[in-house]
């Protein structure tokens, strides 16, 4: 019998996924609906190849998202802009002002998955910061050194100090989400910080430690970056997604890679979760007694930091296990290799989406 303090399903504002990579081409039909079949809005990543660095390129991969829809969801690309040392301050201005650009990326050069033309130095694009304080623009970061003389567990904590701080120093109104933090020292630095500066948390990030990567062999499918760190760190993150504190929100970092560049000398970093990105979340807070802090984390803290209102669909989750499938082939996928294997591949999830009741969200 479940007591009163785990329940057996748990009804939650519909959620929002502000971090996302959906790619591009015949991989959106594959990803865009799993999104969409939970969350309402989505953070979208701008680092395809080439990274969206212009207003039309966003309002054209945007249409290109919602073509891969399938009819009767409701789901909002939110779109980003990919900085660059020499982008001008009018893309910025024009695409925020179109409400076409909901916030800028910022990737160190070199630091992850197409971030070759990203920003070489963080100086270089001082005016394109005080741009964004001044019209109340949110700079999103991929946050880790690039420097072979610094350990990668390190990366994030080293440019927390060496670059966040000073950042945050110049620019004490800009509003910026630390990504996917991996680390104790990230949580300490967001939740010791004011108002202007919050954390997206992934799932994998709240079930997996390093050690993860190397069970049994080398297993690129926890490989990702941030790299996932000690299990201390994990603890920490758990403990910060479950805080109740608004500086923590939901953000899975989903990021299909297919099998081929997964399974390769030289494999790409990227989690896909997004299949079951919501019900890994469930498990966490369930195993933390903290279900009734998942609808803040996941439905209201985003929402209430980008200034938007919440959504007003609900869906429920039922205590209902579940076996994740052991890969997703693309629908139109060319050869055997274009399949995606998601995180939690072949295990059991205890909680799943109420799909009756998740027909409410359709339109
Ligand atoms: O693991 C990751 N994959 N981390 C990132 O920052 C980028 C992402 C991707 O685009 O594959
Ligand atoms: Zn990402």
């Amino acid at each position: 019998m479940a007591s009163n303090s785990s329940p057996e399903k748990i009804t939650i504002r519909q959620p929002d996924d502000w971090h996302v990579h959906l790619r591009d081409g015949f991989v959106l039909d594959t990803v865009v609906p799993m999104t969409a079949r939970v969350f309402r809005r989505a953070i979208v990543m701008p680092n395809l190849s080439p990274p969206i660095t212009s207003v039309d390129n966003a309002i054209s991969y945007r249409q290109r998202i919602l073509a891969s829809l399938p009819s009767g969801l409701s789901f909002t690309p939110l779109m980003t802009v990919y900085l660059q040392d020499n982008l001008s301050r009018e893309v910025l201005l024009r695409g925020f002002s179109e409400g076409v650009f909901t916030a800028a990326k910022l990737y160190p050069v070199n630091a992850t998955t197409n971030s070759a033309q990203g920003v070489s130095d963080i100086r270089k694009i001082d005016s394109l910061l005080e741009t964004m304080e001044n019209i109340g623009m949110p700079l999103l970061i991929h946050g880790e050194v690039i420097d072979s003389s610094v350990d990668i567990f390190d990366r994030e904590a080293v440019f927390i100090d060496r670059h966040l701080q000073p950042l945050l120093n110049r620019y004490p109104n800009l509003r910026v989400v630390l990504e996917h933090i991996t680390t104790e020292h990230a949580v300490q630095f967001v939740e010791s910080n004011l108002s202007t500066i919050a954390a997206t948390i992934t799932p994998h990030h709240l079930h997996i430690n390093r050690n993860a990567m190397f069970d049994g062999g080398f297993r690129s499918d926890f490989y990702c970056l941030p790299v996932a760190k000690r299990e201390r760190h994990r603890l920490a993150l758990r403990r910060a997604a479950t805080s109740g504190k608004p500086c923590f929100f939901l953000g899975t970092d989903s990021a299909p890679h297919l099998r081929a560049f997964k399974e390769s000398s030289c494999g790409c970093a990227g989690i896909f979760n997004s299949p079951y990105a919501l019900e890994s979340y469930a498990e966490v807070f369930d195993q933390e007694g903290a279900l009734d802090r998942l609808e803040a984390f996941a439905s209201e803290f985003g929402p209430e930091f980008y200034g938007l209102p919440l959504n007003s669909r609900f869906l429920t989750l039922v205590r209902t296990p579940q076996i994740v499938p052991s890969k997703f082939k693309l629908d139109k996928g060319l050869d055997s290799c274009d399949y995606l294997v998601p995180f939690h591949a072949g295990e059991s999830l205890r909680w799943s989406l109420d799909l009756n009741l998740a027909s409410n969200l359709s339109i």
